[in-house]
């Protein structure tokens, strides 16, 4: 196998001769070949090839030839010896996500800039595109794409099944529909490597690492579905706890709950746009309370041990990691935000009053000269659960969002798991370096699924990770 980059020309002859530069064909080992198998994708055309006294490394398609593999467009791109006389183009990774309100400018609605950015991204290491289900045709086995010119706009094109997916599916709701399923399916049949799967529930996630100690040392105690009986005895043991919904997001229906043996029972939570805090008498006038709120819907809550977390100002502080696989299929936080709590509320999310700040910043006030130590210890944490996530979990992952928290002891704790991580940190002026590695890193690890790696920039990625991993 051997990798290197070319400049694909399209020319305007009607044979279906591939041409290519000598120093090319010697390179993909072609030289005194009569005929090539070419591939882009799921698609595979044999070809004549004749050489063309020229240096550098160029390949020139006849309309016939870019017709029948539909190669989207010409310029450098890489080129894969496969051995077997077969040389690949590519890779061609699908960035699949859906919008409601599609229009042609913004087909992928608030997703659309993201999606962009990874396209500008990868430019000329990859063709990238996104994709909706309703492009895929699966009798041709072709994706009507999404495209990007250079100057930023959009256009369509036909394309074979791509090496890679990223899966960006916005919704729970229709992510769980028995055609996402079977959309799912009908890649890794092909064998297209396909990440991530789906959104995480929180209560699927801690019941995956239930049986790995590594990673329940830094999860609080948990129990989805939790009679009223189990909710009591937690909070006899803990004095606090978190109620949460296991399918919910943004701090959506989340509760505080407190026990004092002379004060009584406390619950704290959002209503509307304001935080609530109910005391109880007695634990029954509680249960009652989150009854009539909320009915048979408890039964899809969790119940957790509350953890005591660091504070700037009597705010608690949490942590985002977001964490990628890299290029040589490692995980690494590729940027961490620390987010402290608005006055009052439950949660740490911004749209309830938090506010975004550096690690460094949130950890420095607590730890002072330890903070340093205390981040590292963390980052190594997050990795340790990523692995941990990903060995007990039954599809590929390239991605997570960990909600971390850090006590005043120092010792790390994980909240949830996020398998479509919100990219809401990079947003902070301090954060935008690692927004833009972030990016690259699903660049890489798509060139990792698909092959499309060399040993020696696997290696220089590794040596220039050493010092931010
Ligand atoms: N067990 C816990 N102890 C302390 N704080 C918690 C706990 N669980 C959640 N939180 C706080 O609530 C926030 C939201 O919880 P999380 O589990 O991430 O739910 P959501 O899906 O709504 O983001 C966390 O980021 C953290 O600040
Ligand atoms: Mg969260």
């Amino acid at each position: 196998m051997s990798l290197t980059t070319c400049n694909v020309h399209f020319s305007q002859q009607s044979n279906k001769i591939v041409y290519l530069s000598s120093p090319l064909a010697k390179q993909l080992k072609l030289s005194g070949k009569k005929s090539v198998h070419l591939k882009l994708g799921n698609e595979v055309i044999t070809a004549e090839i004749k050489q063309l006294k020229r240096p550098g490394n160029h390949l020139y398609l006849s309309t016939a030839v870019r017709q029948s593999i539909r190669v989207p467009k010409s310029g450098n791109i890489s080129v894969l010896n496969n051995g077997d006389n077969e040389v690949q183009l590519g890779p061609l990774v699908g960035i699949l996500s859906e919008s409601t309100g599609r229009s042609e400018s913004n087909p992928f609605g608030g997703r659309t800039g993201f999606i962009k950015q990874i396209i500008r991204t990868g430019e000329h290491k990859a063709y990238l595109f996104g994709f909706t289900p309703s492009d895929i045709n699966w009798q041709q086995e072709t994706i009507n794409g999404y495209f990007l010119t250079p100057q930023g706009s959009w256009y369509r094109k036909i394309v074979p099944l791509p090496d890679v997916v990223y899966n960006r599916l916005p919704s729970r709701k229709t992510e769980t529909s028995a055609s996402i399923n079977s959309l799912r399916e009908r890649f890794v049949r092909r064998k297209i490597p396909f990440f991530n799967w789906s959104f995480f529930n929180k209560a699927d996630v801690y019941k995956l690492l239930d049986n790995d100690p590594e990673a329940l040392e830094h999860l609080p105690e948990s129990v989805s579905g939790p009679a009223s009986d189990k909710i009591k005895e937690m909070l006899e043991k803990h004095q606090f706890l978190y109620f949460k919904p296991t399918a919910g997001s943004l701090g959506a229906g989340i509760y505080r709950l407190t026990y004092h043996p002379k004060r009584g029972y406390f619950a704290r939570y959002r209503k509307g746009s304001e935080n609530v805090l109910l005391r109880f008498a007695n634990f029954q006038s509680l249960i009652r309370m989150l009854h009539a709120r909320h009915g048979s819907n408890l039964s899809r809550y969790v119940v957790q041990q509350g953890i005591r977390l660091i504070e700037i100002d009597s705010c608690p502080i949490d942590f985002r990691f977001h964490m990628h696989k890299n290029g040589k299929n490692e995980w690494v936080p590729a940027g961490i935000g620390a987010k402290k709590a608005g006055r009052g509320s439950v949660t740490t999310h911004v749209k309830n009053g938090g506010s975004l700040m550096t690690p460094e910043q949130a950890l420095d006030k607590t730890f002072g000269d330890e903070a340093g130590a205390v981040l590292d210890k963390a980052k190594k944490v997050a990795v340790k659960l990523s692995e941990a996530i990903e060995r007990n979990y039954p599809h590929r992952l390239g991605e997570l969002g960990l909600d971390i928290g850090i006590d005043k002891d120092g010792e790390v704790w994980m909240f949830e798991a996020n398998a479509k991580p919100g990219r809401s940190i990079f947003k902070h002026p301090a954060l935008r370096s690692e927004g833009r590695a972030s990016l690259s890193y699903i660049l890489e690890h798509c060139l990792y699924l698909s092959r499309f790696q060399s040993q020696s920039q696997s290696q220089s990625q590794s040596q220039s990770q050493g010092g931010n991993g």
